[in-house]
């Protein structure tokens, strides 16, 4: 039986963001993701739900706040944020055990007053262990977007996120792979990962291919520096992938009943 999904009145669609492991570029496609449905005209929260790890005080230019003056979730770039690292300094490794982590990401999602969203994205900790799993059970979940690099030993990973998602019955969005190729100055592409994985895991399992993120310097030095490329660079290359991704996620959601509001955005 599967356990009883606790409402967040007052949001359209909870999209996850996940992957089989750490470092292969989660977060900042959480981070874009949010980002370019927002540029797409739309009300959206990012939560961050990596409590050992968080990376959206870094990617926002935010730090620990003194939460008797401000009111969280914090708002920067037209988002609602929450994460971990609001409350505890980055600094500090939390050293906690399983059912405190669930309980600590549980008051992260469910506490809030996110007020209306369109979209809430949740930058989900990497692998398939207890917190992921009693998110994915827990939050009334549209779907999950699953991130992987090319190469065969990340796809490993991600079958086991796709996996993990089928077992509590939510929608996998697509695949979206990330460091796919970089360009050369001669505009070829090079392709120091492998080539293909994404496309196929996506064909494997019959879900949608979302698309292929370039590796460029850009992206860790914008993310690093508080601003996402997709904000601070719309014009990249990289930021029109973003772009599209967002896009396409507005479009799948177009396909499902409580989507059925929201207006179609050409880029
Ligand atoms: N497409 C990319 N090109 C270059 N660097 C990237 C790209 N995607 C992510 N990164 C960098 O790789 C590192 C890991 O990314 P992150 O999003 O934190 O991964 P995860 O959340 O999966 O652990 C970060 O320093 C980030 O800036
Ligand atoms: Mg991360």
């Amino acid at each position: 039986m599967q356990p009883q999904k606790t409402p967040l009145p007052g949001i359209k669609h909870v999209v996850a963001v996940a992957s089989g492991k750490g470092g292969v570029g989660k977060s900042t496609v959480a981070a874009n993701l949010a980002l370019a449905l927002h540029m797409h005209g739309q009300r959206v929260g990012l939560m961050d739900a990596d409590i050992y790890g968080p990376s959206v005080p870094t990617m926002f230019g935010l730090g620990v706040v003194d939460q008797t003056r401000t009111p969280l979730p914090l708002e920067k770039y037209g988002l609602k944020l929450m994460s971990m690292g609001f409350v505890v300094d980055a600094n500090q490794p939390v050293i906690w055990r399983g059912p405190k982590v669930a309980q600590a990401v549980g008051a992260l999602l469910f506490q809030p007053p996110w007020g209306e969203l369109d979209f809430l994205v949740i930058d989900l900790p990497p692998g398939t262990g207890d917190a992921q799993l009693t998110l994915s059970q827990s939050a009334p979940l549209t779907g999950a977007v699953v991130v992987t690099q090319p190469a065969e030993v990340s796809l490993i990973d991600a079958r086991k996120g796709v996996r993990m998602f089928e077992e509590v019955k939510v929608p996998i969005l697509g695949i979206i792979e990330n460091m796919s190729y970089l360009t050369m100055p001669d505009g070829s592409k090079l392709h120091p990962l492998g080539k293909g994985g994404g496309a196929k895991l996506a064909t494997e399992i019959g879900v949608p291919f979302l698309g292929e993120i370039p590796i460029d310097p850009a992206v860790s030095q914008c993310g690093d520096g508080g601003e996402p490329i997709v904000r601070k660079m719309p014009d990249h290359p990289v930021s029109k992938a973003y772009l599209q991704l967002g896009q396409t996620v507005l479009n799948e959601m177009l396909k499902r009943p409580s989507g059925g509001a929201l207006p179609e955005v050409e880029l």
